[in-house]
């Protein structure tokens, strides 16, 4: 973590060793899911969840009023556009 936006190498960092590399990415392999789900045929339990599915998947036309269409570019890996 920087102490200032200078981000001077061992002034205001240091750079991680190997070992703590080696830590972060086990513990951030170790969070989250292990596989993705289809966001488009989750059932959501509440209903302000439902409208955000419905906005986040909408595949309209992102300039025309009430499309958002978040999924076009925020989508998972994997080719689905899930
Ligand atoms: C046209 C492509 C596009 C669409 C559509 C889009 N986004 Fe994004 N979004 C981006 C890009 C590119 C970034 C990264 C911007 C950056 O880092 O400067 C981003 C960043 C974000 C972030 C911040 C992520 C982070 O790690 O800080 C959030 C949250 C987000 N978008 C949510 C949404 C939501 C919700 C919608 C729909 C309402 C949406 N986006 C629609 C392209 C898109």
């Amino acid at each position: 973590m920087t102490k200032s936006l200078a981000r001077r190498n061992g002034a205001d960092f240091r750079m991680p060793s190997d070992e703590e590399l080696d830590s972060i990415a086990a513990y951030v392999l170790s969070i989250g899911r292990a596989e993705d789900f289809d966001l488009k045929k989750l059932k959501l339990h509440s209903g302000s969840a439902r409208r955000g599915q419905k906005l986040y998947t909408d595949t309209g036309m992102l300039g025309e009023p009430g499309h958002k269409n978040c999924n076009s570019c925020h989508f998972n890996g994997g080719g689905t556009g899930a």
